[in-house]
């Protein structure tokens, strides 16, 4: 392709996705993306709020922590992300010489859209004696501005390593910092970003839903609101939760996080009963739908015609990766 038309072909792939295109409706989509991982040497890391069958066809499901460790490692020439922007960008960062790409390229995030870099700019400006503590799921622009990454499986940990005096902002997410906060005893002065899938949990129907379980455990995300986590059995990331589920013994599980992890926890678990604990509108359970625009056909296409890719400015880049790798350090000395 020459490059006009592959610059065109980027752009469209981009902003519409691949509406054009039709499948072949006999098409075996598993078989064909196992062929393209070894015709291209690819591998397809997929977070656990994926659709059902992107998990089964992924080389790795994991959390953010998990995912941007594995993105680190790999051997692949190219990295299919089937994930949100934000996971595919660290990946990007970690991984300057390999081709990352994405199902969908307009995969966002309502937490990450939050905490705009000229605002957060302005706003740590404000405040110079304070460090930069940010949750991965940021952009770029944010990254670049912080001092360390966090994600929710070691935020804990990461802001533990900083001494008692030290003056800390935690971005973008306010729930999440509320309950480092409140674990650690810190007073991290936090920006006002929340996701829009864990703040919208219904503390008076989860209250009812335990009523009617007597037995179930209720566990949740850190990224929910202080009142839905104050009735919490356990508290973790998306890992830490599915662990939680495999170790303890309850039978039964309502689960405030979004829905995609239930299927790991059914599998592994099958003889358990998990319940997604509901939102405050009329659905009966918690989709993102920036995870759920990825599907198994984007997958397929976005490894066969390897766009939408992303692509990152290396100042922004290097800028970015400091507070990283900062995060894979802290996180390698602590076991995680
Ligand atoms: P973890 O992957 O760290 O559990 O975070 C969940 C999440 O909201 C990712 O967008
Ligand atoms: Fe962002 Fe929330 Fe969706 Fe995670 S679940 S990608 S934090 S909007």
């Amino acid at each position: 392709m020459n490059n006009n038309i592959l610059t065109a072909a980027k752009n469209e792939v981009e902003t519409k996705g691949f509406l054009d295109i039709e499948l072949d409706p006999s098409l075996d989509l598993f078989a064909a993306i196992e062929r393209l991982k070894k015709e291209k040497n690819a591998v397809v890391l997929a977070h656990y709020y994926q659709e059902p069958d992107i998990q089964d066809v992924a080389d790795y499901i994991g959390d953010s922590l998990g995912l941007a460790q594995q993105a680190e490692k790999t051997n692949a020439d190219m990295i299919v992300f089937a994930g949100v922007h934000f996971m595919a960008e660290t990946a990007k960062i970690l991984n300057p010489a390999k081709k990352v790409v994405i199902p969908d390229f307009k995969a966002g995030c309502s937490l990450s859209d939050s905490c705009p870099p000229p605002l957060f700019k302005k706003f740590k400006e404000h405040h110079p004696d304070h460090i930069v503590v940010s949750y991965i799921n940021c952009s770029a622009g944010i990254k670049a501005l912080s001092d360390v990454i966090v994600t929710s499986s070691n935020a804990r940990i990461i802001v533990e390593s900083f001494p008692k005096d030290q003056k800390i902002i935690f971005a973008p997410d306010k729930n999440l910092g509320a309950y480092i906060n409140k674990v650690t005893g810190r007073d991290m002065l936090l920006w006002n970003g929340a996701c829009m899938v864990h703040e919208i949990f219904s503390l008076e129907k989860i209250t009812k839903l335990k009523v009617r379980h007597p037995n179930a455990k209720f566990i949740a995300h850190p990224e929910c609101e202080e009142p839905i986590l104050r009735l919490a059995d356990y508290i973790g990331s998306t890992t830490g939760l599915l662990k939680y589920t495999q170790q303890d013994d309850a039978q039964e599980y309502i689960v405030a996080t979004e829905t995609g992890i239930l299927h790991q926890m059914m599998k592994a678990s099958p003889h358990k009963t998990f319940i997604p604990a509901p939102p405050n509108n009329n659905c009966a359970c918690n989709d993102c739908p920036h995870m759920k625009l990825n599907t198994l056909e984007k997958l397929y296409l976005c490894m066969e015609y390897e766009l939408p890719e992303i692509t990152m400015d290396e100042e922004l880049r290097l800028a970015a990766k400091k507070p990283i790798d900062r995060m894979l350090e802290i996180s390698k000395m602590a076991g995680l």
